[in-house]
């Protein structure tokens, strides 16, 4: 009984099966019983139109004579029909059964393989095959089923994907400086390198740049997971892109960069977080110092355009050539690792957090730069307060 339970196709076919077996007995019952009594119904016009016809013709004697020998050939005729119908409903029941009995197959089959080949393709995803996937033939809902399954196993592949990206991008990014410390440690223990305060200056600057991989995959996780509230509420962005310019002149004024704002006088306050806004500023101005060399600049403007407030950052500086421009929110993404190792650049996880941080706002935030050393643009909207 078990066993039955756990195979769908027995039991399909069990099923398919009971449906034949009333469906046969109800054919013969019902023959059995309406059989005979149509028959003499039949069989009692016969006589009664043998009988008036006769009767008209004949006396009465002799009519009475030939009636009993009537009765009696009628009687031999009805069991030998009833004989010829049993076998005929016998036959005919065998060959019902047989073809129904292949139906049956045929159908439980049908249901029944792409359910098997779904069950055997999950294990294989279950094992790490995540490119596994199912044949969906039709439009019932067995196919539709198979469409679902492969789309989840899309999602899986593509979950999969990210995560040995992820891990080969951090191991990636994590090694570069730690090789640097154990080269500086090395050299330094060899008697290589002299133990002057640079070298110990180098060594500080790979361990800074580490601790703050370290924060920026914190956060990154963070505002990947949505991991994060807003406390949203109307802002005063004046007031923000003040504080970010006092923030950042010193290092702006360290490289000869004009940094300056322009913004509306009756700019309409945004709804936004102020923290998260300043942290989106941050970064993209922070950017903008670090890729614009010295005696360049960069501005900070806003406009209002109906119920949203475009903010841009404007840079003077290196650019960006048009086939990156798609790819710079994507985390670690950087438009020359050396140039940007070179220049003191970071890991390219800070735009991935902008664009997390603006797109919670319900904003968006997109860049235009016309090439390779003719400055960057990165624009972010806002709602406004209604
Ligand atoms: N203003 C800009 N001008 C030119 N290139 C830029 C500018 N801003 C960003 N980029 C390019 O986009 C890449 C990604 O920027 P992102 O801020 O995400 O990372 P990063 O600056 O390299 O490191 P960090 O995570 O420390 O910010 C940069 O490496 C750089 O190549
Ligand atoms: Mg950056």
């Amino acid at each position: 009984m078990n066993y039955i339970r756990s195979r769908l196709g027995l039991k399909l076919f069990l099923s398919y099966l009971a449906v034949l077996l009333v469906g046969v007995s109800v054919i013969w019952v019902t023959t059995k019983i309406t059989a005979p009594r149509a028959y003499a119904r039949h069989l009692a016009f016969m006589e009664q139109q043998m009988g008036t016809s006769q009767g008209q013709g004949q006396g009465q004697g002799q009519g009475q004579g030939q009636q009993g020998q009537g009765r009696g050939m009628m009687a031999d005729f009805y069991e030998n029909f009833q004989a010829s119908f049993n076998e005929a409903l016998m036959i005919a029941v065998l060959a019902a059964t047989v073809v129904a009995v292949l139906v049956s197959w045929l159908l439980t089959r049908n249901i029944v393989s792409p359910v098997n080949a779904m069950m055997s393709a999950s294990q294989r995803i279950a094992a790490g095959h995540y490119d596994e996937r199912v044949e969906a033939i039709g439009s019932d809902e067995l196919a539709q089923l198979a469409m679902r399954f492969n789309q989840m196993a899309l999602q899986l592949e593509e979950v999969e994907n990210k995560r040995r990206q992820l891990i080969g991008d951090v191991t990636h990014e994590l090694r570069t400086p730690l090789t640097s410390i154990k080269g500086y440690m090395e050299g330094l223990v060899d008697g290589v390198l002299p133990a002057t305060p640079e070298t110990y200056d180098q060594i500080h600057n790979e361990a800074s740049r580490l601790a703050r991989l370290v924060d920026d995959l914190q956060e990154l996780s963070r505002v990947e997971a949505n991991a994060f509230s807003l406390d949203i509420h109307p802002t005063d962005l004046s007031t923000l892109v003040g504080t970010i310019l006092k923030r950042l002149t010193p290092q702006a004024t360290k490289k000869r960069i004009t940094l300056r704002s322009n913004l509306p006088a009756n700019l309409q306050h945004v709804l936004a977080d102020e923290d998260r806004i300043t942290q989106v500023l941050t970064n993209l101005a922070a950017n903008a110092l670090q890729y614009t060399p010295e005696d360049g600049s960069v501005t900070i403007s806003a406009i209002q355009k109906d119920d949203e407030v475009i903010v841009s950052i404007k840079d003077s500086g290196i650019g960006i050539p048009p086939e990156h421009l798609a790819n710079l929110f994507t985390r670690f993404y950087r438009v020359d690792k050396s140039r940007s190792r070179n220049t003191g650049g970071g890991s390219g996880i800070g735009l991935t957090i902008a664009r997390h941080l603006v797109e919670a706002h319900g904003g968006r935030i997109w860049v235009e730069s016309e090439g390779d050393g003719k400055g960057s643009t990165f624009l972010f909207s806002l709602k406004v307060k209604k």
